[in-house]
């Protein structure tokens, strides 16, 4: 029997589980879609009249909200109220990499995922299909099942709830999330309870056709979203290690790219070089396998892996090394304008952003950097940097002489071209692909530099104005 759905809970109102339950409640408007958080600041965010205050910025996005909100989706942090009405909980709470203890610095920690399986194990009635969502290590949903499975709870008739654990990982990537949700390339379902795959696929099945809906074992679901990912990333290291030996040896990166992505057994998508790869999952996904290596003793597989996230953290240090050379071996006092903070364009989130460890590296050298970003606030750089935003004042005076950097936000990217030494583009916004460089010339200071790590600029828009440039993996000038 395929049990019906007509309340979904989804814990997490992240990245994943924000658009994933909009793009949900707009397909399927006769179920009640639920979102809970704990955190209460963001669910005001979700539930803030004026579009513009969403927690996240994604393309598409406003638009469900206004349609659905208050209709058929909600968000709440009424937790334990939305658990007893689920007949379906999504869990998509984040799953970061541990800090401290057995497996530090590889291995997920499931602190929430566990607390969210406790959770649906005290507060569930009836029967609940329980569906990770979350990105997890493999054999997570084993330690959800035996949470489930071993704890003693009881409804109001004390009647034992039941529970089928589900896999269904995400493979949105932000920026294009609401489309890759709306047309997703596949549909993961992975588990052993036929009825609960089949209550799950009758979801899917709204708007994604029945061949891009796979059935798998649990485990296979669950490897197979770390796979995903490690094999994106590895594309990514790939191609920047090649960036490197374009630089030298007279090669164009764009020109190598395009000629292996037309070999239909590479293709063509994500051979773009850049400052490194960023976001919430890749280096968390590949380090989880690398963990799971040692774990089965796989030692040189493990190393293999690894081998991805250390060129990754390599590249991110060539390019602020880079930097620091052309500008006469020093960038102590003076003024860097660092253009893009996301991980990526069309997104807010700075989760392992290239840009984070760039900007530390120049801000320890003494450099003043002035930093943009149409979707970051200035609030959000300051916590991952680590560092107070200070005022233009004490920039632009450049009164400081203790060799210490500091930063101010620019809202309107022409600003921050005045007196900069060089400006370096580290995400691939549209809008810096269309600077007017004859103005920005006149801004700079001479001798002025142009670093782009995206290839949006083309060389020749830059030198009829006297910019010295460097683009990633360009060797021919
Ligand atoms: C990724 C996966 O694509 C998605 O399927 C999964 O569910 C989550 O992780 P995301 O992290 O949102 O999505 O972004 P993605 O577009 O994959 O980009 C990751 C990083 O790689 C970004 O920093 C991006 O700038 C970089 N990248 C991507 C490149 O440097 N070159 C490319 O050609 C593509
Ligand atoms: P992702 O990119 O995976 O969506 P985020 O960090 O953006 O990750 O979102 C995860 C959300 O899950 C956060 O807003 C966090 O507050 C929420 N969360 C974590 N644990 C719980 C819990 N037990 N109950 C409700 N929400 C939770």
């Amino acid at each position: 029997m395929i049990p019906e759905i007509k309340n979904i809970c989804c814990i997490g109102a992240g990245y994943v589980g924000g658009p994933t339950m909009s793009v949900i409640a707009e397909k399927c408007p006769h179920i009640k879609v639920n979102v809970v958080d704990t955190n209460k600041k963001r669910i005001d965010l979700w539930n803030s009249k004026n579009l513009n205050n969403l927690p996240i910025y994604e393309p598409g996005l406003k638009s469900i909200i206004k349609k659905c909100r208050g209709k058929n989706l909600f968000f709440t942090v009424n937790t334990e109220l939305e658990i007893k009405k689920a007949d379906m909980i999504f869990i998509s709470v984040n799953t970061p990499t541990k800090t401290k203890g057995l497996g530090a610095g590889q291995a997920s920690d499931l602190k929430w995922v566990e607390l969210c399986a406790r959770q649906v194990a005290q507060f569930g009635t009836g029967h609940t299909i329980v569906v990770e969502k979350s990105t997890l290590p493999v054999k997570t949903a084993e330690v959800i099942k035996s949470i489930l499975e071993n704890s003693n709870t009881e409804n109001t008739n004390n009647i034992k709830s039941t529970f089928h654990v589900l896999s269904n990982p995400e493979f949105l990537a932000e920026g294009s999330a609401i489309n890759d949700l709306k047309n997703p390339d596949r549909v993961l379902i992975g588990g052993d309870n036929n009825g609960a795959i089949m209550a799950l696929n009758s979801i899917y099945s709204y708007w994604v056709p029945k061949e891009k809906i796979l059935h798998t074992n649990i485990w296979s679901s669950e490897l197979a979203k770390l796979t995903a990912n490690a094999f994106l990333a590895q594309r990514i290291s790939s191609i920047n290690s090649i960036a490197a030996i374009c630089e030298v040896t007279g090669a164009d990166i764009s020109e190598v790219s395009r000629a292996i992505g037309s070999d239909t057994r590479i293709g063509s998508k994500f051979l773009d070089s850049g400052p490194g790869f960023g976001g919430s999952c890749f280096k968390k996904d590949i380090l989880n396998l690398v963990y799971l290596c040692k774990y089965y003793d796989l030692h040189e597989v493990g190393r293999f892996w690894e081998s991805v996230v250390e060129l990754n953290s390599w590249n991110q240090n060539r390019i602020s090394n880079l930097i620091i050379k052309k500008l006469f071996g020093t960038v102590n006092g003076k003024k860097i304008y660092i253009m893009g903070f996301a991980f990526k364009a069309n997104t807010n989130d700075t989760r392992e952003s290239a840009a984070i460890k760039i900007c530390k590296d120049l801000l320890n050298e003494g450099a003043l950097l002035y930093i943009n970003d149409p979707k970051v606030i200035p609030a959000q750089i300051s916590e991952v940097l680590g560092m107070n935003e200070s005022n233009k004042k004490e920039i632009t005076e450049k009164k400081d002489l203790e060799n210490e950097g500091k930063w101010h936000f620019i809202k309107n990217v022409v600003d921050g071209f005045h007196d900069a030494d060089a400006a370096v583009i580290l995400t691939e916004w549209e809008q810096y692909g269309k600077i007017n460089w004859e103005i920005a010339s006149k801004l700079m200071r001479k001798p002025s530099w142009v670093f782009d790590t995206r290839s949006i600029i083309s060389a020749n828009d830059l030198r009829k104005y006297n910019i010295n440039f460097w683009k990633i993996g360009d060797g021919t000038h």
